[in-house]
């Protein structure tokens, strides 16, 4: 009886920490609730006490770091043509908030700079995604991060193997993700150059299981419904990046899981 009820309170204390600790990373800002990658969306996360504020960076032809997905401007916002080959001036006349609604309008594309500096006076973390490919996109970032000491409060993340690897030889204090349909061969990979955190899209406990047991955090992308949240809370991931923050933080704050 008493050896029940211990196992009671440790199945009572493991679910209070697997919901109350996932982390709430705000997709785009939380693409679903305002124009993604806009400082309306970053504010809104804040607002709604997410983790970590998710954006995407691309470099203008006159070397700034912006905030957007696509390397075209042509879906979010109302001009067309790549990013890479506008200039910081011609970006920033460009509406990026009036397609997803209409009171949105006249919002900016942001810079890099402009949310660390939001990130940084709100206390929250980012999850900053290198989109570019240009050679020198890994140094500009990683100087950018440097120049706010917000060594501490950025994973750098990225598709490719080699900018992450990159991140970490310019910086070790900055902690690493990569992005990927993750597998146990990329684990190991990931475990060689000591990476804190993969992203991946697949999961299940067999492989959320072999990431922890080489000290590696999980985190599930792109998660919108309750449903799979709740899952995917059960399975011990330690991030959860969705377009919807708020329903996330219901959930993980709510008098039913504590
Ligand atoms: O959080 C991972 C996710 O941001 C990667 O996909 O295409 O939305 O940048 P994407
Ligand atoms: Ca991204």
């Amino acid at each position: 009886m008493k050896f029940k009820n211990q196992l009671i309170s440790v199945i009572f204390i493991f679910s209070l920490q697997s919901f109350a600790d996932v982390k709430n990373v705000a997709h785009r800002g939380g693409a679903l609730l305002a124009p993604e990658n806009s400082i309306s969306s970053f504010k809104n996360a804040i607002v709604l006490k997410a983790d970590f504020l998710e954006l995407d960076i691309l470099i203008s032809s006159d070397d700034s770091l912006m905030i957007m997905h696509d390397e075209t401007v042509d879906r979010t916002t109302n001009g067309n043509g790549l990013l890479s080959e506008l200039t910081y001036s011609q970006l920033r006349k460009l509406d990026a908030g009036r397609k997803f609604k209409k009171k949105f309008a006249n919002e900016k594309i942001p810079t890099f700079s402009e949310i660390l500096e939001i990130a940084n006076k709100n206390k929250i973390e980012v999850v900053a995604e290198i989109k570019s490919t240009d050679s020198t996109a890994v140094k500009k970032v990683v100087a950018m991060v440097q120049n706010y000491k917000m060594q501490d409060r950025v994973i750098l993340s990225s598709f490719n193997i080699d900018q992450i690897k990159e991140v970490r030889r310019l910086d070790s204090t900055i902690r690493i993700q990569l992005f990927a349909t993750v597998n146990k061969e990329i684990i190991d990979q990931l475990k060689e150059i000591n990476a804190e955190w993969i992203g991946s899209n697949e999961f299940s406990q067999e492989i959320i299981d072999y990431a922890h047991s080489k000290n590696l955090l999980f985190n599930v992308w792109t998660v919108n419904k309750e449903s799979e949240m709740i899952s995917l809370i059960k399975l011990g991931v330690d991030a959860i990046t969705t377009d919807d923050p708020a329903t996330l933080k219901k959930l993980t704050s709510s008098k039913k899981n504590k």
